[in-house]
């Protein structure tokens, strides 16, 4: 163990704990999830109206307060400055904008280099489907075109860094995560940035974020127990994007849909459990801290995370690496916070580690909240098999393979979108 956590960090290390983790069903134990329709205080919650005015801010501030922080009260004003149209994107099907949405009272943050895809030919505004990427534009982008990102990278992990810095040869790296031809295809737009540009995906990364440049202490800063941590903040990053798509007239902002993968995933959960904005929510592979329940000890676990990558997530959060029920929310409630809009897990079978069968069981505990509604959450009440789609207003799938996120994924989000109406 001490050898562990002294040769290897971040990634490497959270990849020699698989080892250590839990993969054995047999041992999972008994556990009690809280209740998302009850108060704090007992109340039973029985309605949508006691559900939004009470019981969600209250399971908001519990989320706030235990797992990822409390953002800032305040930003001044955004600055939206933009930097292409290209008209001919992709051989003629989209146009593809960057803008940089920065903060007009802290000029030492670089900001967000958004890039939009729109289908071309449209009469009317498009839906969009909005998410932070691991490698910058250049990676989600085929084009040679889109400029390097210069910002700070990891190292080793997306191919083609080098000290920390993108190269030529880390362009399009991530495309089969973002398949932009299918998807503008069906109509919808596509909106997406490097997280980094919020904050540097490392244990200091936040020194050049978003979080020391809106702390009083800048770079000085303690956090406290509940102040937000990088998830907090790269969720952040997605409102204000979206705030920017407010603007944009070739984008609908009330059909935005927020995904992401993996940590991203989880970010993507947070960033929809907040901003009601995102008219859906989905989470790939999103493993512990998304969609996986704390409570089942199965692949990471509380400890792991919290241990490799202290800085996702509020200081507070750590305190339940022995006893997560001792945490008053679980992974259920996180998913519970998107209803009624319609929200979407995605697991990989090979993917254990995230815990498929956890994150199928948050999808289907929260299904109560939804029924509120009077909607139908997942539908079915055991984790289907592999490539077999379920869900209603809580679409689930467990596909074949890695984790990762492949076209397979895609095509199911893309029709899910299509049956809630957010259809291009
Ligand atoms: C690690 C980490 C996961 C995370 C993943 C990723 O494996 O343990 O929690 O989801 O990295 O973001 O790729």
């Amino acid at each position: 163990m001490l050898v562990l956590s002294t040769l290897l960090f971040g990634d490497d290390l959270a990849e020699a704990r698989q080892s250590l983790a839990n993969l054995d069903e047999a041992k999972v134990g008994a556990f009690e999830l809280p209740d998302p329709l009850r108060m704090a205080d007992a109340t039973a919650v029985a309605t949508s109206e006691l559900w939004f005015g009470k019981r969600r801010p209250e399971v908001l501030a519990l989320f706030r307060d235990h797992v990822y922080g409390n953002p800032p009260a305040g930003w001044g004003a955004l600055r939206f400055t933009p930097l292409e149209t290209k008209s001919a994107a992709l051989g003629g099907l989209a146009t593809r904008k960057r803008v940089r949405i920065t903060l007009q009272e802290q000029p030492e943050w670089a900001g967000i280099e958004l890039m939009l895809y729109v289908p071309n030919g449209k009469t009317s505004p498009a839906p969009c489907f909005m998410g932070l990427s691991f490698g910058g534009n250049h990676a989600v982008s085929t084009e040679t075109d889109v400029p390097l990102s210069t910002r700070w990278m990891r190292p080793g992990k997306e191919k083609g860094i080098v000290d920390n810095r993108a190269t030529e040869a880390s362009r399009g790296i991530e495309s089969s995560r973002w398949p932009l031809e299918e998807i503008l295809k069906r109509g919808y737009a596509v909106a997406t940035a490097y997280y980094g540009d919020i904050e540097p995906d490392h244990a200091e990364g936040w020194k050049d974020g978003v979080r020391a440049a809106l702390s009083p202490a800048g770079k000085d800063t303690v956090w406290g127990e509940s102040d937000w941590g990088a998830i907090g903040a790269w969720a952040w990053g997605l409102s204000r994007m979206l705030d920017y798509l407010g603007t944009d007239a070739d984008v609908d902002e009330t059909r935005c849909a927020v995904i992401g993968h993996s940590r991203l995933g989880k970010t993507s959960l947070w960033a929809g459990a907040q901003d009601e904005r995102f008219a859906m929510v989905i989470s790939n592979n999103s493993g512990e801290g998304g969609a996986a329940l704390m409570r089942r000890n199965f692949g990471e676990t509380t400890e792991v995370i919290t241990r490799v990558f202290p800085h996702w997530f509020a200081p507070k959060y750590r305190s339940y690496k022995d006893d997560a029920s001792a945490c008053p929310v679980d992974q259920h409630m996180l998913l519970a916070l998107a209803a009624p809009r319609p929200a979407y897990v995605a697991s990989a079978a090979e993917d254990q580690w995230a815990d498929p069968k956890g994150e199928f069981l948050a999808a289907m505990h929260a299904g109560p909240v939804y029924a509120l509604f009077g909607k139908k959450g997942v539908g079915v009440d055991e984790q289907p098999g592999i490539d077999h789609p379920v869900g209603e207003a809580i679409g689930y799938h467990l596909r074949a393979g890695k984790h990762d996120v492949k076209l397979y994924d895609w095509e199911r989000y893309l029709d899910f979108a299509d049956r809630h109406g957010s259809g291009g």
